[in-house]
């Protein structure tokens, strides 16, 4: 497969020593291929270092292989099935198992190594060298060309990769380049770019999983509530399209922000509003008819037994009809008063984008990608895996777990 004119010829390079890069160049070295690992970065995997809080969430237990469209969003839900059925949450638990790595279920789900991310890229760094990867980092890469060979060769052609450390050639490229998020950790557009390179399509691509804002002035009254963490049932879109997670959302001095939002964001479309219930397991027209035949208290401090004290301040003083003991607050007020909490509908002007963003919603059309192997249909030797793949996971260990899944399926291929 490798050309033997140029300085260094591999089976495989793999562009990008992230999540899934780590764990493709492997799998792909455990194969007994020839394995080059490259990252412009001097550090390998900075995004699972920060993942989780530091105990990065490395997979989903409630991952459906059967229906990704349950957990991922993008043109074609179903087109991560086939490599998430061959490479479940419990292979990859298998593998923590395998290397001592303690870990724990927390919510919904999601599993955290009890101590550090730096227990999975250890594990990963540990399955790359008894593949007996080799990796070039820092290592940028200048420009790649695409050799057909002849008819008469047996092999498809050859990429020339040159990279600051010289040239390389190899019959495989993947990318593994990852999204846009998070730049001053180095997140490029260069798997954007070689896509284009290649006229490989690009889906849109959009901040994800990330806080919203609200105009400054709309945004005052509830920029007291910063910090103020409840859980909410948040949803969005039309009837048939409508999303809704219930989750915990965080009010922030620009907007919101917290495991609600978050979800919610991957879903959202500019210029549409969102709905929030800010309590959602009380029957509040119940719960204020109640307060009103029992209590003389003020609004705000009957409604402080049934929300947070700081929400219930914050909403009663926006009517003069909330601001008076409940017992002589009209039944209309108190019914606006619950409706509005019930259904809290406000559009946001943006998002905190890209430097806040934990993902990138959109990338490679998956149109032109085999699901089987992530080998792109018109480019032969050129595999896309992970986050630059237009699949995106929600919060919670899906993002991950497509990125395992992905450079499986990949790395079983070469
Ligand atoms: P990843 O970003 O991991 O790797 C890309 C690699 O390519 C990097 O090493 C980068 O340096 C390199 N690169 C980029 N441009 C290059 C260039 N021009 N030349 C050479 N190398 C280049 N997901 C989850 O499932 N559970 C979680 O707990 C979290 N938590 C989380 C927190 C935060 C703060 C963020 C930002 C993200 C998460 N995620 C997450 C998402 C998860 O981190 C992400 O989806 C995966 O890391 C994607 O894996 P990739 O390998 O595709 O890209």
């Amino acid at each position: 497969m490798s050309s033997p004119t140029a300085p260094h010829s591999f089976d495989v390079v793999i562009i990008g020593a992230g999540a899934a890069g780590l764990f493709c160049a492997g799998q792909a070295g455990q194969r007994r291929l020839k394995v080059l690992l490259i990252d412009h970065s001097d550090k390998v995997a900075e995004k699972i270092r920060i993942s989780g809080g530091g105990r990065c969430n490395f997979t989903n237990r409630d991952l459906d292989p059967a229906a990704p469209h349950k957990h991922f969003v993008g043109q074609n839900p179903q087109f991560c099935r086939s490599a998430l059925s061959r490479y479940t949450p419990a292979d990859f638990i298998a593998l923590v198992q395998k290397h001592g790595i303690p870990f724990h279920e927390k919510h919904k789900g999601q599993l955290f190594a009890d101590r550090s991310a730096e227990d999975i890229i250890a594990m990963l760094l540990a399955e790359c060298e008894a593949g007996g990867v080799t990796r070039w980092q820092p290592c940028s890469v200048k420009k790649i060309d695409f050799l057909a060979s002849s008819a008469s060769e047996s092999c498809r052609g050859s990429y020339q990769i040159d990279t600051d450390r010289g040239p390389v050639s190899a019959g495989a490229l993947v990318i593994a380049t990852g999204g846009l998020s998070i730049p001053k950790i180095g997140a490029t557009d260069f798997g954007y770019r070689l896509a284009q390179q290649f006229s490989i399509p690009l889906i849109e691509r959009k901040p994800g999983l990330v806080p919203l804002t609200f105009d400054g002035a709309g945004w005052a009254p509830y920029a007291q509530l910063a910090g103020l963490a409840l859980p909410v049932q948040i949803s969005t879109g039309a009837k048939k399209a409508r999303m809704a997670f219930d989750e915990d959302l965080l009010f922030t001095h620009r907007g919101l922000s917290g495991p609600a939002v978050l979800q919610i964001s991957s879903y959202w479309q500019e210029g549409t509003p969102l709905a929030i219930n800010l309590a959602p397991t009380v029957d509040l027209p119940a719960a204020l008819a109640q307060g009103k035949a029992r209590s003389r208290k003020l609004v705000a401090n009957e409604l402080a037994t049934l929300v947070p004290s700081r929400l219930a301040d914050a909403w009663a003083s926006r009517e003069a009809d909330w601001q008076r003991p409940i017992n002589e607050a009209s039944d209309k007020a108190l019914a606006r008063l619950a409706e509005q909490l019930a259904r809290w509908e406000l559009t946001p002007t943006g998002t905190e984008g890209y430097k806040k963003a934990e993902v990138t919603l959109g990338g490679v059309d998956t149109r032109v990608l085999s699901q089987q192997t992530m080998e792109c249909k018109t480019q032969p030797g050129l595999y896309f895996i992970g986050e630059v793949v237009d699949v995106t996971g929600w919060l919670g260990g899906y993002n991950f777990q497509w990125a395992w899944a992905s450079a499986h399926a990949c790395a079983q291929a070469l």
